[in-house]
């Protein structure tokens, strides 16, 4: 069984701590998922970590929904939220519910996230009375970077503070079951995290958050372009599989690979009669 909505909010009675990752492939899920945690988040992160992409604005829905497809089988215990990519649910509602839904039948997600806050709170509320769980995300939201002016804090002034509190407040008026606060002050995410009941998941919003999310590239050292600034590399996979491909590149050269370990060898009779057919 896996994860449910009602366990999340639990988690956030009894100040159990909610750990959130990220996994776009098969492997990585099945990792995440074995060592327990509860939430798997194929996120848009996916169109820059792993596609490329400059932004997340590129990533499409079919490119979202092949990577949750991947995510789901590796899955047993895990909730696995897709995330809704730009556009996907910003023209109509109808939008918003057919590609919500897409993420539950063609994904195998549980659930979805999606990008906003006041201004998604009915796409929100509808794609919830329709039976799909979501999760908000506000502060800073990667696929509003351009309106942002980039990837910086967000609710510093007091106006943007009060407006981050209202976008939680819809949010969980519209029946959002979880929030990620990204990249707001420690002291608003705390604020956040008592005014509402439902959990909030931060990235780059301090420790009075109710849960954590990284993206597991940055978690592993294996992001390549940018490492921000709140993000705790707990490995340098970088370093670690750029020595072995170089390791396996000389050894390629030098001709010490592949050895007899790594080889099988053809019945002596058989091979005989091979090479008598070819004179
Ligand atoms: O796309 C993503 O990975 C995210 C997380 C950083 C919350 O939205």
């Amino acid at each position: 069984m896996r994860v449910t909505i009602s366990q999340i909010r639990q988690m956030k009675q009894k100040g159990d701590k909610i750990a959130m990752l990220t996994a776009y492939d098969y492997t990585t899920a099945r990792i995440v998922d074995e060592v327990g945690l509860p939430l798997v988040l194929v996120g848009d992160s996916l169109g820059m970590v792993i596609l490329g992409y400059e932004t997340t604005i590129p990533t499409t829905m079919e490119e979202m929904l092949n990577h949750t497809r991947a995510v789901a089988r590796g899955t047993k215990q895990a909730m696995v939220i897709g995330d809704m990519p730009f556009m996907s649910y910003h023209i109509t509602t109808q939008d918003a519910l057919r590609n919500a839904a897409r993420f539950i039948q063609e994904g195998g997600a549980q659930a979805v996230k999606l990008e906003g806050g006041l201004n998604v709170a009915e796409k929100v509320r509808s794609i919830v009375n329709c039976g799909i769980p979501v999760i908000g995300h506000i502060g800073l939201v990667p696929q509003s970077i351009h309106q942002l002016g980039g990837f910086k804090a967000q609710g510093k002034t007091l106006d943007k503070a009060m407006e981050l509190i209202k976008d939680a407040k819809a949010l969980e008026d519209a029946g959002a079951f979880a929030i990620v606060l990204e990249t707001i002050p420690v002291q608003l995410a705390k604020i956040i995290s008592q005014k509402i009941a439902i959990p909030t998941i931060g990235i780059g919003s301090g420790a009075g958050c109710d849960g954590q999310v990284l993206v597991i590239n940055d978690l592993l050292g294996l992001s390549i372009n940018f490492i921000p600034g709140h993000a705790k590399q707990y490995a340098k996979l970088v370093d670690i599989m750029s020595s072995a491909i170089a390791e396996y590149y000389t050894e390629v050269k030098t001709g010490s690979f592949p050895t007899e370990k790594q080889s099988f060898h053809m019945n002596e009779s058989i091979l005989a009669e091979l090479k008598q057919k070819l004179t």
